[in-house]
């Protein structure tokens, strides 16, 4: 039988199917730890959000100014990252309540043609005056907050 010559490849191939198994394998441990990484950097972000500069001690923080909340007309506007409904209607004045539903949570918002605070999400209706219940599945009225108006600027501070 006739041995044929064979140049040693063996273990060149081997030596590169150890390179290959090592690359496939960090590419994966990789991808493995940028998939976990992106999916618990917003879950973390989420369940520990950075802190952000408050208005202070007092939590006092101006809204704006008389002209941004004319008569008969009322806005969502972010306090300390919460949001607040300022109203100002013919009955009650300039007020401050959440803006977050008693319900389930719902954003409200101003109802401009009938003059009431609503949630969207459920037609839950509150009085722009108290922040009471009118109608709807709400447990409880909108806390109110304290609004003051210093010359032209308003504030609302958190209760
Ligand atoms: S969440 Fe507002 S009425 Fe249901």
């Amino acid at each position: 039988m006739e041995e044929q010559y064979r140049p040693d490849t063996e273990s060149g191939d081997r030596d590169t199917n150890v390179g290959r198994r090592t690359l496939i394998t960090v590419l994966l441990g990789f991808s493995v730890v940028a998939t976990v990484g992106g999916v618990l950097t917003p879950i973390i972000g989420y369940l520990w959000p950075p802190s952000r500069a408050s208005a202070g001690g007092s939590g006092r923080v101006q809204v704006g100014t008389a002209a941004d909340f004319p008569a008969g007309q009322g806005k969502v506007v972010p306090v300390n990252d919460k949001p607040v409904i300022i109203v100002n209607s013919a009955q009650g004045g300039l007020k401050a309540f959440s803006a977050i539903c008693t319900h389930l949570g719902c954003i409200v918002e101003w109802d401009q043609g009938r003059q009431f605070i609503l949630c969207p999400c459920h037609d839950g209706r509150f009085n722009a005056v108290n922040g009471g219940i009118i109608s709807g599945p709400q447990p409880s009225p909108l806390p109110e907050l304290a609004l003051t108006v210093e010359g032209d600027a308003i504030y609302v501070s958190e209760a």
